[in-house]
């Protein structure tokens, strides 16, 4: 194990985790504002109505990784910002259980939010530390970054303690084949990205190398383990895609849903992320005589709850 630390910014980052290292992230779970104890955020009720429409759009900023080389599948900070401040009050605990280049992080440190980010790959917990520790504001939160399987994560943290659980997961082993840019034409599809493996790793372990079935079920046993660290009514928002595979359509969403229903998860909101201001290839897809809808122009965010009684 080796720890890395950035001690006014109580920045951590934790590689190659061992057992020792085992239930001893000590956060402090209570809010710091003066909201009343009935709210669940500390948005306005103008900022609310805004928030109840159901199909939501988002810029990349400077601060965003779109260096595929560095992460090949970050979400915006603004998309992480609207779920954070949506789910959360200042000082209470956001959990990323795949952690990517820790942007879901970046929005807490902006937020007064404190954050526990975890990932396979050694490479993502230097690039999320890297980049807190760039962002960082002198506020006296924590954020931990620890390379470990989220299998492990209630290993590290205490029950009843997360106040939301905000990811995006890999999508199984959809995005495991070379790149074929269809959406490109003539020279441009043979681009630096042509024929290449988009793939965060092939370990074993890594949710991006499973079929959709040994996918859903890791994922149900994933989620199972996370539902008693939330807070009870504590959201757990879940972004994935739909896709397509050999002319089918897999419906990564319908199958997290009923696994997580299972698990004891109750599904609140499904939000539209409207993608089609930031995609600015069109290719031509089944014409003309097979409609296939752009997988890329929009996602799913699931938000599901700790429900009040379990
Ligand atoms: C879609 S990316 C997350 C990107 C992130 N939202 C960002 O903006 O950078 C999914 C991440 O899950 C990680 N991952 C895959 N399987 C994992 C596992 N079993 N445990 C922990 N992390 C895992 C991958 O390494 C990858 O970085």
């Amino acid at each position: 194990m080796e720890v890395e630390q950035v001690k006014s910014e109580l920045i951590t980052a934790i590689y190659d985790t061992d057992s020792d290292f085992q239930k001893q992230l000590i956060l402090n779970p209570n809010k710091l504002c003066e909201c009343p104890p009935n709210h669940i955020n500390c948005i306005t009720a103008k900022e609310w109505i805004k928030a109840q429409i159901g199909v939501w759009q988002f810029n990349y900023e400077k601060r965003d990784i779109r260096n595929r080389d560095l992460h090949p599948a970050t979400f915006p900070i603004s998309l992480a910002t609207q779920i954070i401040k949506l789910f959360s009050h200042e000082g209470e605990i956001i959990l990323d259980p795949f952690n990517g280049s820790g942007t879901t992080q970046i929005a807490a440190q902006d937020l007064k939010r404190n954050s526990i980010g975890f990932d396979l790959k050694r490479e993502y917990i230097g690039l999320a530390f890297n980049r807190l520790k760039d962002n960082s504001l002198l506020s006296s939160t924590n954020h931990s970054i620890i390379q470990d399987d989220s299998i492990n994560i209630n290993k590290y943290i205490e029950n009843d303690s997360i106040s939301l659980i905000w990811t995006s997961p890999p999508y199984a082993n959809l995005l495991n084949r070379k790149r074929k840019n269809k959406s490109r034409r003539g020279e441009e599809r043979q681009n630096e990205q042509f024929g290449k493996i988009e793939q965060y790793s092939q370990d074993p372990r890594d949710l991006g190398t499973m079929s959709i079935d040994d996918y859903t079920e890791v994922m149900g046993k994933i989620f199972h383990n996370l539902l008693p660290l939330l807070k009870p009514k504590g959201h757990c928002v879940i972004n994935v895609p739909d896709m397509w595979w050999k002319n089918q359509r897999i419906t990564i969403h319908v199958s997290l849903i009923n696994e997580l229903r299972k698990r004891g998860y109750e599904l609140r909101n499904t939000i539209i992320w409207d993608r089609t201001n930031i995609v600015n290839r069109i290719g031509i897809f089944g014409w003309p005589s097979n409609y296939i809808t752009m997988g890329t122009t929009f996602e799913y965010l699931l938000d599901f709850w700790r429900p009040p009684t379990i």
